[in-house]
């Protein structure tokens, strides 16, 4: 459970010596690595996720991996730990990401629109979306081209739009997308293409009057620390920091593979998993 409730309606920032990475679905147990199928056709190469941080095994699970495969780990900023051996097994760090989260607690909801689960977006408006969001774990990847990450985005938002448990609401140039589970909900991404206008705080407030309504107790997003406008912007909704993540890639080529071989020279011993 890396996020809990505090006695209050709030998220609080893990344990400093919690070193599972996010996503983790066999705590102690099973391969360190997971194949993602869909992630794979988004990136178009194997696609793994980091579920375990068992560090040995890790070393020896990426030293057979197919050339051209992508992992992927996510640690907690607190966790410096699992950063330094990631980065010490040839893992780059590719972005922080910054955890909101605003409480619901005396919100009083104006319910005048229910949102949808169904939403589609023409080509155009699909492609000047995915252009929008300009930061992720991919644009900041040098083995991701301006086209393959902008093919990433796509492919992301259209996942997100075709998810039928995901909420939407649309407004004008502008949509939002969100989960709801465990009493809170998670936005998953909110973009508007005439910006300043006033359109993302509108479909902000609809989301928060929503799950207000729903008896949600607040509502959490995730995005780059480097999006400094959506920092600014979630500031203004009334989102607070709590805690940030770290995104990590390592890349298998064959230069890793010769690497790997001569062993990792970074001095730690792997003494936790
Ligand atoms: C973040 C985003 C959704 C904001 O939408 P928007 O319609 O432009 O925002 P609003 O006009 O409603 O602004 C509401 C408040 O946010 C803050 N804000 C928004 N953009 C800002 C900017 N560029 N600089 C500083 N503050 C900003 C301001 O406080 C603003 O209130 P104000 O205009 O009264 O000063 C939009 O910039 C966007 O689509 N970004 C690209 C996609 C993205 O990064 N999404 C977030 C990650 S999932």
């Amino acid at each position: 459970m890396p996020w809990q409730p505090l006695d209050t309606d709030m998220p609080r920032m893990p344990a400093s010596n919690d070193s599972r990475p996010l996503g983790q679905t066999a705590p102690g147990k099973g391969p360190c690595l997971i194949r993602q199928e869909p992630e794979s056709e988004m990136c178009d190469r194997p696609y793994y996720q980091v579920a375990r941080l068992d560090f040995p095994a890790l070393k020896a699970e990426l030293a057979v991996l197919p050339d051209s495969s992508l992992c992927v780990a996510r640690v907690y900023g607190l966790d410096i730990e699992s950063s330094r051996a990631l980065t010490g097994l040839g893992f780059r760090k590719m972005c922080v990401q910054t955890l909101f989260a605003t409480g619901l607690a005396g919100h009083q909801p104006d319910l005048t629109a229910l949102p949808v689960v169904d939403l589609d977006l023409d080509e155009d408006s699909l492609n000047r979306h995915a252009s929008n969001f300009r930061f992720s774990n991919f644009s900041f990847d040098p083995n991701f081209s301006t086209e393959a990450w902008a093919k990433c985005n796509r492919w992301c938002i259209k996942r997100h739009l075709a998810d039928h448990t995901a909420f939407k609401f649309a407004l004008k140039s502008g949509f939002v997308s969100f989960r709801v589970g465990e009493g809170k909900a998670i936005i998953d991404l909110i973009s508007v293409l005439e910006a300043r206008q006033g359109i993302g705080a509108a479909l902000m407030a609809k989301v928060l009057d929503f799950c207000a309504a729903q008896g949600l107790a607040w509502v959490e997003v995730v995005t780059d620390c480097e999006n400094l406008t959506a920092c600014l912007f979630y500031q203004k909704m009334g989102f607070l920091l709590f805690g940030s993540i770290g995104v990590f890639h390592f890349h298998q080529s064959a230069r890793q593979r010769t690497r790997g071989s001569k062993g990792v020279q970074h001095g730690r011993s792997f003494s936790h998993s």
